[in-house]
């Protein structure tokens, strides 16, 4: 949550920052600020809302002259969004300038003691605690670095830091502890960043630091601390994507590009980890002998990740016969949950840095338990600390609600099931080869599920029913998954409320909601459980629900004779299926997010990585 970015060279700064803060709003767009050395001064601009209102405040930056400065995009959580309470945010004396990502704990104890030693205060942030904090010491002893460390030092939470200092130009220094922080390395020019899109535009030559690492840098050099404070080598990662992959690239929105993306992210998933017709999951040391011991099967994650996780809990426990449990991260890490060495906990995380994440992965290796992390973010903190990772490689996710990601993990869980059903003997060599067979197509299947048809038919009932204040998603077994992911899709960006039941249950209690008109979208893929479920949607018709049915190609007519408005996406094998029937439901939210004039890409309230409790 909140993006920084830092910039220190021989360009002007101001319109290099405002582009690279563009790159990361989708770590939060309550307000945007830059700090820029000006003229020997500290220069400021900060504007409430999005990046856009301090873009047009400044001209694009050109407005403030000055080669070197820091910037920021804040997710509120010290104070409400204001223009005060946006970063940067400058110290009493005005000699220290900060930008900060993360939450300072002991900030109200701080706060006290610098009010009695005479700094004033003008924001409710706890960033401007450290900017005091470093002007103190800096008063104190005249030595910037000096005072940042001992700032540091007394500082209790998580924080990415840019920090200049008026009294020695041409200097920044960046402090990183359990917030993401990227050090990039130009020709005559120097970065700071909380993700690489935001200075892929300038270099390819990136340090992901590590927790404790300060930098000290000015153009034309930089040197890396590590928590000790000793001098250290970090050897520079080259970034092989492109920044294309971090733009709209002609689609209006970054959600819809992401969703078309698909087929291919799957693809770049899946197929490097099939070789000569099996699973080879180089990146994980799981050996027969732990896995034929193991007792439970815990997957945590939060959000979308965690209905990744209720997927899965479906299709390992049907394929590997081990238990299986999801949980969300925030009520693991403080459940007490019952493992140890015999149990394996999978960590599910787009952004690899989500807090409550992060602490349930702590949490499972104090208790001895096996931790394999599924992340798409390179280098970020749950993928150096897990015991193996497994890349989900779908790319930059820039919409904050997620659709390739959410597709890639699920394409991980395949991969996973069939890696432990082989290694335990409890799958068919016939019925592996079968899902190894449709998993090779899965991407041209989630293709035909974008086509112009399926998008106009989504658009068409879209324009029906976006109106609704109510929609219930109802399905079984992997379709319920699926339903939870589809109503999370349209409540975030389409701020219609929507709760997803197993249809099964909707008898005991949530039908005395349904009425007139109420949105009830049903699922139905799963070949033994259709008859089920179409039940379920007769019971909800009956008392005047308005049904969108999703079901596969062979239900089609049949489905049909029930309910009118009807989309179906290809069949592939079973485990599967959730990789297809989610895609309609993704346009779903997508076309009736835009009929509701919603900002797709950035919706009220979230953020897309959530480093917070
Ligand atoms: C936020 C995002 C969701 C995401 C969740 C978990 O709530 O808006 O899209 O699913 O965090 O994020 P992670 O990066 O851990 O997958």
């Amino acid at each position: 949550m909140c993006g920084i970015v830092g910039y220190l060279g021989s360009r002007q700064a101001s319109p290099i920052l405002l582009d690279g803060l563009s790159k990361l709003e989708y770590r939060g767009y309550d307000s945007a600020g830059v700090c820029v050395m000006s003229d020997g001064v500290l220069k400021v601009a900060k504007a409430k809302g999005r990046l856009a209102n301090l873009f047009g405040m400044i001209d694009g930056g050109k407005a403030i002259t000055g080669t070197y400065g820091i910037g920021h995009t804040r997710w509120a959580t010290h104070g409400a969004p204001s223009d005060i309470n946006s970063h940067p945010h400058i110290a009493d004396a005005g000699r220290i300038a900060v930008v900060h990502n993360g939450i300072i704990e002991n900030y109200i104890k701080l706060k006290e003691e610098l009010i009695l030693k005479g700094k004033h205060f003008h924001s409710e942030t706890d960033t401007e605690v450290v900017a005091n904090l470093i002007e103190y010491y800096y008063d104190r002893f005249q030595d910037f670095p000096r005072a940042v460390r001992r700032a540091v030092a007394q500082l209790e939470g998580s924080y990415a830091l840019g920090i200049l200092c008026q009294d020695l130009p041409g200097t920044m220094i960046a402090v990183k502890k359990e917030s993401p922080l990227i050090f990039g390395f130009g020709e005559g020019e120097n970065f700071i960043a909380s993700d690489v899109p935001a200075i892929l535009k300038y270099t390819r030559k990136v340090v992901y630091l590590n927790d404790g690492d300060t930098v000290i840098f000015t153009k034309d050099s930089v040197r890396f601390y590590d928590a000790f404070n000793d001098p250290v080598e970090r050897v520079p990662e080259m970034i092989d994507w492109d920044i294309s992959a971090a733009e709209k690239c002609g689609y209006d929105h970054f959600m819809i590009k992401e969703i078309h993306e698909q087929p291919k992210a799957v693809k770049g998933t899946i197929s490097p980890r099939i070789r000569d017709g099996r699973v080879v999951l180089d990146d994980v040391n799981l050996t027969r002998e732990y896995l034929e011991n193991l007792k439970k099967i815990y997957i945590v994650a939060c959000g979308s990740s965690y209905y990744v996780g209720c997927l899965g809990k479906y299709i390992l426990e049907k394929a590997c016969r081990i238990p299986v449990e999801p949980i969300l991260a925030s009520e693991f890490r403080y459940a007490e949950p019952v493992m140890g060495k015999d149990t394996l906990v999978l960590i599910i995380s787009q952004s690899g840095e989500t807090a409550d994440t992060k602490a349930a992965l702590e949490e499972a290796k104090r208790h001895g338990a096996r931790t394999l992390a599924i992340v798409n973010v390179v280098g970020s903190a749950i993928a150096k600390e897990a015991d193996d990772v497994i890349y989900t490689w779908a790319g930059p996710e820039i919409a904050v609600a997620t659709t390739k990601a959410f597709s890639t993990q699920l394409s991980v869980i395949y991969l996973i099931t069939l890696h432990i059903a082989e290694m335990i003997g409890t799958i068919k060599e016939e019925e592996y080869q079968a899902i190894i067979c449709e998993l090779l197509k899965l991407d041209q299947k989630i293709s035909l599920c974008l086509t112009p048809e399926i998008t106009a038919k989504i658009r068409y009932y879209a324009e029906q029913y976006f109106k609704v204040h109510d929609a219930f998603f109802i399905g079984r077994n992997v379709d319920c998954g699926i339903c939870m992911e589809g109503s999370l899709k349209l409540k975030e960006i389409a701020y219609i409320h929507s709760e997803a039941y197993a249809a099964g249950e909707l008898k005991h209690g949530p039908i005395s909601l349904i009425e007139e008109g109420t949105l009830v979208v049903a699922v139905a893929t799963v070949d033994s459980l259709f008859e089920k479920t179409m039940s379920n949607v007769k019971e909800v018709r009956a008392r005047g629900a308005e049904v969108l049915g999703i079901t596969t190609e062979n239900f089609e007519t049949e489905i049909k004779k029930t309910i009118p408005s009807v989309v179906s996406v290809p069949k592939t094998h079973p485990m599967l299926q959730p990789s297809l029937t989610i895609v309609p439901l993704q346009l779903f939210a997508y076309h009736v997010s835009l009929l509701r004039d919603c900002d797709v890409d950035k919706p009220r309230n979230l953020a897309k990585s959530v480093t917070v409790e």
